[in-house]
């Protein structure tokens, strides 16, 4: 694979881009929203009088138990929306299809990993109404094991349906679920738990990820004896321990703390009322890399984030009822949390699972998926895009996908040439792609085409969802001009933002709203063209972005220094053909430890031991010193320069030692 696409190339391809595709006239048609004059209408009523537009959206869509009595309440970076209003998730989700014909329609179609070639993977189907039941059963499992509203409870679990239903089990009794995404290492589990004071943990014995099987419940063992610096144990705060058998390996079972998922069933009915939550209390917690330190816990609540889910859901996807649709998340991250669980199914969708990988066993594990069920929506990330081009045309070739009439991405920047793969061989040219940025940090969607009404542009977002204001700005916060780089920063609060970092309401200030005063900062670069159109460059912090997900430099280099080889490591972002970045760690060893191409290996593996194999470094160089300022700050531009094998460009002349630079430049280990 070359490395000679950075992103940075994409970003000048991105900005001479000048195709624009129409909406497709048929499918505009029938679109909720079908025209651009539409959009601006509504969008223009929505950031006019965003509480009367927000008011409206939230009667319409939500199912309430007592109304709210002040629509926002804001006191930057404070915001409180439906102030005073009771309603449940799980109830919006499940209870209210209930007494309509989507009783038993299939809510969640999942499918899981296939054994081998040519064998089809286990398939489940669980309309409304048996969902409803799952989710009742397991509510009282998880009030019979201790958890009570507002005490965390941390789901550690493959993609199977049961990680579904412990979401909503969560939702049902107020719980408020943290989801770690099965990759992550012990040392994850156990820093996340500490952070939150989770008290159960959700788990299965293994999953099945390409063949071989992952150890999570092993991982959760190992994460609960695991201490801090002090001797502290981190998970203490944990009483249970649930397990759902999936895979069936050989596992340990603590008697006292570990109970089995199916065994605990025996003990329960399925008669569970919802909860009346207020509308801010917390829905959940998701741990996301920063700049800086450990992953913080962002977190939701109730109202303003489902409001949102439903909504996006319903207009970017323009779902319908007979849509099938599909998002191949995982919800270990937001997107699965967002657009596989919550928003479609609260729209009485039916939401297809995969536990799988796209490339097992054959590259075409997709295209059968969408050939079989008759996909109509598919919502992925760019780099599985680029990873099917770099496998061929010829597998999804080899299947019928007609059937699909709406595509999406997310998680990156998509280049445009991924962008028109993507439209003409897996769209065949008439599905409309809906580009959607957005964040952990900001729930839901946030700027998106919307299929019906939207002229879309590869590559660009294109504008924003509505009631969200977002402007690109220089460091003062000033808007700069037409086509010039600057800041993202959203300017009004919007219902499904974050209401802060676990337990830190000081980072929660500093991260996102110190950089400019009175808006939120994303951490994204962008530019904004003639028609207002916003294309996103990526992080402009010290957060990478690697194949889709976001990993801090920070979290790396802490990883990589608390080997005893190691004295001191940074880590940079490397444009990466397939990835979009890939890792680059330049890494110094301590007096008298020798550089040898076995450290390096070691040193990966350490990686993927504290902090989960999505963090191993694509490339450890050894340096005898790193780049400083005179001040000690690490140069990372020099670095990323170095890194990428460009020139080196700009200002180096605080540079503390010439000397180091030219080593690290000729690679000098
Ligand atoms: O840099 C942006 C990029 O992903 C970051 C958010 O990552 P995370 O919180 O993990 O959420 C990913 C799923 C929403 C953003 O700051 N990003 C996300 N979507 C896009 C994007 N960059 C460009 N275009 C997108 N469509």
């Amino acid at each position: 694979m070359s490395q000679t696409s950075p992103a940075s190339k994409n970003i000048t391809s991105v900005s001479q881009e000048t195709r624009v595709f129409e909406p497709n006239g048929e499918f505009s048609t029938a679109a909720h929203i079908s025209s651009l004059t539409q959009y601006r209408r509504l969008y223009n009523e929505s950031i006019r009088d965003p509480e009367k537009f927000w008011a409206k959206q939230a009667e319409q869509e939500l199912i309430w138990f007592k109304p709210w009595k002040k629509v926002l309440q804001w006191k930057v970076p404070d915001a409180k929306w439906f102030v005073g209003g009771k309603l449940n998730v799980s109830h919006n989700c499940l209870d209210r299809h209930l007494s309509t014909p989507l009783a038993n329609k299939a809510a969640i179609i999942w499918e899981g990993e296939p054994a081998s070639p040519g064998k089809p993977g286990e398939e489940r189907v669980l309309t409304f109404k048996q969902l409803h039941r799952e989710v009742c059963l397991f509510a009282n499992v998880l009030k019979r094991n201790g958890a009570r509203k507002g005490d965390r409870v941390l789901i550690y679990l493959p993609m199977v349906p049961e990680a579904a239903v412990a979401m909503l089990a969560c939702a049902r009794i107020g719980a408020v679920h943290s989801v770690v995404f099965g990759g992550f290492s012990a040392q994850s589990v156990a820093d996340r738990i500490a952070d939150c004071g989770a008290k159960l943990v959700i788990t299965a014995d293994g999953g099945f990820r390409r063949g071989a099987t992952i150890q999570l419940k092993k991982n959760v063992d190992d994460a609960l004896v695991l201490k801090d610096a002090s001797g502290k144990r981190l998970a203490e705060s944990i009483e249970r321990v649930i397990v759902l058998r999936r895979a069936s390996n050989d596992i340990h079972i603590e008697e006292g703390r570990d109970v089995w998922w199916h065994r605990e069933l025996e003990y329960v009915d399925a008669n569970c009322p919802a909860a009346h939550m207020d509308s801010e209390d917390p829905l959940f917690i998701l741990y996301t890399s920063g700049s800086t330190g450990k992953p913080k816990g962002i977190f939701h609540t109730t109202a303003g984030f489902l409001l949102g889910a439903k909504l996006t859901s319903r207009l970017v996807f323009d779902l319908k009822p007979d849509d099938l649709y599909w998002c191949t998340a995982d919800v270990g991250w937001v997107t699965g949390h967002s657009y596989v669980v919550y928003g479609p199914l609260a729209n009485g969708a039916t939401s297809l699972m995969y536990e799988g990988a796209p490339n097992f066993p054959e590259p075409d594990r997709f295209w059968r998926i969408v050939e079989k069920y008759g996909v109509t929506i598919l919502y992925t990330a760019p780099t599985a895009i680029r990873a099917f081009m770099k496998w061929g045309v010829e597998w999804p070739k080899k299947h019928n996908l007609t059937s699909l009439r709406l595509l999406g991405t997310v998680g990156e920047p998509i280049n445009p040439e991924a962008w028109m793969w993507y439209h003409e061989v897996i769209g065949g040219g008439r599905c409309p792609i809906v580009d959607t940025w957005w964040q952990t940090e900001t729930g839901v969607i946030m700027i998106t085409p919307l299929p019906g009404a939207t002229p879309t542009k590869p590559g660009s977002a294109t504008l924003p969802f509505f009631g969200v204001v977002p402007e690109v700005v220089d460091d003062q916060g000033k808007p700069v001009p037409t086509n010039s780089g600057g800041k993202l920063v959203i300017r009004k609060p919007w219902p499904s933002m974050l209401r802060g970092v676990w337990g830190d309401p000081q980072r929660f200030r500093e991260v996102y709203w110190s950089e400019i005063k009175g808006s939120y900062f994303t951490g994204d670069g962008c530019r904004r063209d003639k028609d207002g159109y916003f294309w996103i460059v990526g992080r402009i912090d010290d957060v990478l972005n690697v194949a889709g997900h976001r990993i801090g430099t920070a979290e790396i280099e802490s990883a990589l220094v608390s080997n005893p080889n190691v004295a001191e490591a940074a880590v940079v972002g490397r444009p990466d053909e397939l990835k979009g970045q890939a890792l680059v760690a330049f890494v110094t060893l301590k007096t008298g430890v020798k550089a040898h191409p076995q450290l390096r290996e070691e040193l990966r593996q350490h990686v993927a031991k504290e902090i989960g194999p999505v963090a191993k470094p694509d490339d450890i160089r050894f340096a005898e010193s790193l780049p400083k300022t005179r001040s000690g700050k690490i140069m990372r531009r020099l670095l990323k320069q170095i890194a990428a094998g460009d020139e080196i460009k700009g200002d180096t002349t605080t540079l503390e030692d010439f000397g180091v630079l030219a080593r690290l430049t000729q690679g000098e280990e």
